[in-house]
C-alpha cells in the first residue's frame, strides 16, 4: 500500500524535515514536492533520492492521497479547499484552520481520535503549544490543569529556513567584524533576545502568545483553561524551550508528576539537577520526544508546579506531528488511497 503524498512548501525548513522523516520512518508512499514558481524545477536531494520541485497550482492535487501543507497561512487558505475537492486529505501546518470548529487540531498523543472525524482538513498545532503540551498534558491528566503562565525561548528556524540562515550570517559577520544584516527579525538576533514573535494585537499580546491559550484549550478539550504567555525569540538555531508555571485542581506531588511525565509517550523526563541534567535545545534537536525537567512545586500557586520543556519545533512542533497524524490514520485504515 503506497500513498501519493504532496509536500507543499517542500523547499522550506519544515518541508525538508517532512521529506527526510517520511523516508526515515518508512512511510509507504511516493513524495510529490511542491513549492512556488521560485523553486519550480529545482532538485531536492535527501537520503540518496532526488526529486524535482513542481510549482503548486490548482492542478497539483489531482491523484494525491494526502498532502502536508507547509507554505504559510494564505497558501493554505487558497489551496486547501482545492485539494479537498480533488479528494486529497490536507494536514496543514499553518495557523489558518486551527480555530475552525469544523477542523480538528490534533496532537496524536493527546487527541488522535479527533483526526478520524476530519472532513478533509486536519490542522497541526502551533510549535510552542505542541511542545509545551508534551510537559503539561501528562500533568493535567494527573492533577487537572486550571491555568498556566509560560515564557517561550523560540529558535530562529521557527521563522523559516531564511530566518535561520540570517542568524548564522549574523554570527559569521560579527566574527569577521563586518556589519550585521537584519531582515527576517525585527532586530538583530545574534547576542540578543527579542520579546516579539508574530504580530501584536490590540491587547498587547502577540498572535503567537494567544495560540498557546486557544490551541491549548482546543487540543486538551479544556474550554475554561486560562493562559498568559510571553513569546521570545532567542539566538538558538533549532528547538524551542518553554518555562511554565501551572496551577492544578488537585494537590500536586513532584514525584507523581515526574512519573506521569516519564510514562507519557511524547516526553522524555530529564530531571536530575544534582547532576546538571535538564532538557536543552541543543540536545533535543532531531529528537522525537520533548524533554521535560526542572519539575518543582511552584512557590506562587496553591496547587502549582513549575517546569521546563525543550523540543524540536521543526519535528514535534511541525513535521513530525504532521507525519504522526498520517501514521495514526494509516494504522487505523482511515487514510484513503485513490
Ligand atoms: N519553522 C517552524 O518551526 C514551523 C513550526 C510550525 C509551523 N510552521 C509553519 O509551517 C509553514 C512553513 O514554515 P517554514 O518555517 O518551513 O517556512 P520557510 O522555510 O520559509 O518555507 C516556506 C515554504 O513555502 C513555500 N512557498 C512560499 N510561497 C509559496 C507559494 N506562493 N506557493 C507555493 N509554495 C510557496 C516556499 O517555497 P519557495 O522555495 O518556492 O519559496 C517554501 O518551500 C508556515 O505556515 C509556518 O507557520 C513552521
Amino acid at each position: 500500500m503506497a500513498y501519493r503524498i504532496g509536500i507543499l512548501g517542500a523547499t522550506g525548513a519544515v518541508g525538508q524535515e517532512l521529506i527526510s522523516l517520511l523516508i526515515d520512518r518508512n512511510f509507504p508512499g511516493e513524495i510529490v514536492p511542491l513549492a512556488s514558481a521560485r523553486s519550480a524545477g529545482k532538485t531536492i536531494e535527501c537520503k540518496g533520492k532526488t526529486w524535482t520541485v513542481q510549482e503548486a497550482g490548482a492542478d497539483s492535487f489531482k491523484g494525491l492521497d494526502f498532502a502536508i501543507f507547509s507554505a504559510g497561512a494564505s497558501i493554505s487558505r487558497d489551496m486547501a479547499p482545492i485539494a479537498v475537492r480533488e479528494g486529497c486529505l490536507v494536514i496543514d501546518n499553518s495557523s489558518y484552520f486551527r480555530q475552525d470548529p469544523e477542523v480538528p487540531l490534533v496532537v496524536p498523543e493527546i487527541n488522535g481520535e479527533a483526526a478520524l472525524g476530519s472532513k478533509g482538513i486536519i490542522a497541526n498545532p502551533n510549535c510552542s503549544t505542541a511542545i509545551a503540551l508534551m510537559g503539561l498534558y501528562p500533568l493535567h491528566k494527573e492533577f487537572g490543569l486550571v491555568r498556566f503562565f509560560a515564557s517561550t525561548y523560540q529558535a530562529a528556524s521557527g521563522a523559516g529556513a531564511l530566518a535561520m540562515a540570517e542568524l548564522e550570517d549574523q554570527l559569521r559577520a560579527w566574527s569577521k567584524g563586518e556589519p550585521l544584516v537584519v531582515d527576517k527579525f525585527a532586530h538583530q538576533l545574534a547576542f540578543n533576545v527579542i520579546p516579539h514573535v508574530d504580530k501584536f494585537l490590540d491587547d498587547g499580546y502577540t498572535k503567537e502568545e494567544m495560540k498557546m491559550l486557544h490551541e491549548g484549550r482546543k487540543i486538551m478539550s479544556l474550554p475554561g483553561l486560562r493562559v498568559s504567555c510571553t513569546c521570545v525569540r532567542v539566538p538558538v538555531l533549532r528547538a524551542h524551550s518553554i518555562s511554565i508555571s501551572a496551577e492544578f485542581e488537585r494537590p500536586v506531588d513532584v514525584e507523581r508528576a515526574r512519573k506521569a511525565v516519564a510514562a507519557f509517550s511524547g516526553a522524555e523526563l530529564v530531571d536530575d539537577t544534582a547532576n546538571k541534567a535538564y532538557p536543552m535545545p541543543l540536545f533535543f534537536s532531531g529528537k522525537e520526544r520533548c524533554g521535560v525537567g526542572r519539575i518543582r512545586v511552584d512557590s506562587a500557586f496553591e496547587n502549582g508546579l513549575s517546569l521546563w520543556v525543550s523540543g524540536d519545533q521543526l519535528w514535534k512542533g511541525a513535521a513530525l506531528n504532521a507525519i504522526q497524524i498520517a501514521e495514526y490514520l494509516h494504522e487505523r485504515g482511515a487514510l484513503k488511497i485513490g
